[in-house]
């Protein structure tokens, strides 16, 4: 551990970190134009969104971020396809797979469940359920995965009902993020020390963001102020998903503890 902080600073910014941000800044701007807030249909710019929203866990993340009526989606999932699939952890297959934690699954990949060996392959050669993948799969089931047993079915062609059903499908499929004080950071972790040099290189893109001084008018509150410990919590807490706020856990999910440490250091000397 010791080896780890005392890297030099200055070494090449961590890929997905930067990645991380700027899936977050597209992710925003996508939400923010009005002509694309249809959620799950709508245009994607890039394949961004895909990964952007596969960390996210919190209803009302996912409720903004689907942009569907999950009580309407409710419904089509009744009659289209509650009779073949459950989505609870733990319950029971039906004629097809359980659907729970769909999102960032391979595709054919639950051990015991009888797939066709399209799906299957589909699965390993890269196919993993997610916003784009799932939309494309019921919009034109033969297209995405040739022979899959869901080739015989009805597409689900109509842009809102599928939004609505993938908004519902989505929230109940993730499993709960835990609460806030649920999230225990390690003693071990708060005993050690951050590098500041390090906290300071990584902090240029928080102030994306956050500028120094700006209230929480803004909503992007001023993190100068904010303690060490203070710090370290909320980015343990935004990284499992356990504070709702999409842009943060994109941010925190890319964050390792020496990251987090050497923030919190940053900030905190300030
Ligand atoms: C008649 C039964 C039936 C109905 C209705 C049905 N499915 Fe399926 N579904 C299956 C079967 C069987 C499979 C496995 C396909 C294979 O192995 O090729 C499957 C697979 C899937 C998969 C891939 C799961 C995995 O583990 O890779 C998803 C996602 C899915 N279905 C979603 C839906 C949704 C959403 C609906 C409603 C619009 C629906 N299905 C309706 C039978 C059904
Ligand atoms: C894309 C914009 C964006 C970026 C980049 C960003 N943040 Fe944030 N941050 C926010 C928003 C918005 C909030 C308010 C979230 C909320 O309401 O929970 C927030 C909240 C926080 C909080 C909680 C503050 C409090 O008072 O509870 C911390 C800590 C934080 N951010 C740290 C960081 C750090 C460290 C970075 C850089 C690694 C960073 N943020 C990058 C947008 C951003």
């Amino acid at each position: 551990m010791m080896s780890i902080l005392t890297r030099p600073p200055g070494r090449p910014f961590p890929l997905s970190f930067a990645v991380g941000v700027a899936t977050t800044l597209a992710t925003l701007a996508i939400f923010t134009a009005p002509a694309l807030s249809q959620g799950a249909d709508a245009p994607q710019a890039s394949g961004l969104a895909v990964g952007a929203d596969l960390p996210m866990s919190h209803p009302d993340d996912i409720l903004a971020s689907c942009g569907g009526d999950p009580e309407a989606g409710r419904v089509h999932f009744e009659a289209l396809c509650a009779a073949c699939h459950t989505l609870g952890a733990d319950e029971a297959h039906g004629a097809g797979p359980n659907l729970h934690g769909l999102y960032g699954r391979v595709a054919g990949s639950v051990d015991g469940v009888a797939y066709t060996p399209f799906l299957r392959a589909a699965g390993q050669a890269g196919l993993v359920w997610g916003r784009e993948s799932l939309r494309d799969f019921l919009s034109a089931p033969e297209a995405v995965v040739p022979g899959s047993a869901h080739g015989d079915l009805p597409p689900v062609t109509e842009e809102r009902l599928r939004t609505d059903l993938m908004t519902y499908v989505r929230l109940a499929t993730t499993p709960p993020p835990p609460a806030p004080e649920d999230v225990v950071v390690p003693e071990a972790v708060l005993a050690m020390e951050g590098d500041v040099a390090y906290g300071a290189y990584l902090a240029s893109e928080c102030a994306a963001c956050h500028l120094p001084g700006r209230d929480s008018a803004s909503g992007v509150p001023a993190i100068d102020g904010l303690g060490r410990d203070e710090m370290i919590r909320a980015l343990f807490q935004y990284r499992v998903g356990a504070r709702p706020n999409q842009a943060m856990v994109t941010v925190a999910a890319r964050l390792g503890d020496e990251e987090i440490l050497a923030l919190a250091a940053y900030f905190g000397a300030e």
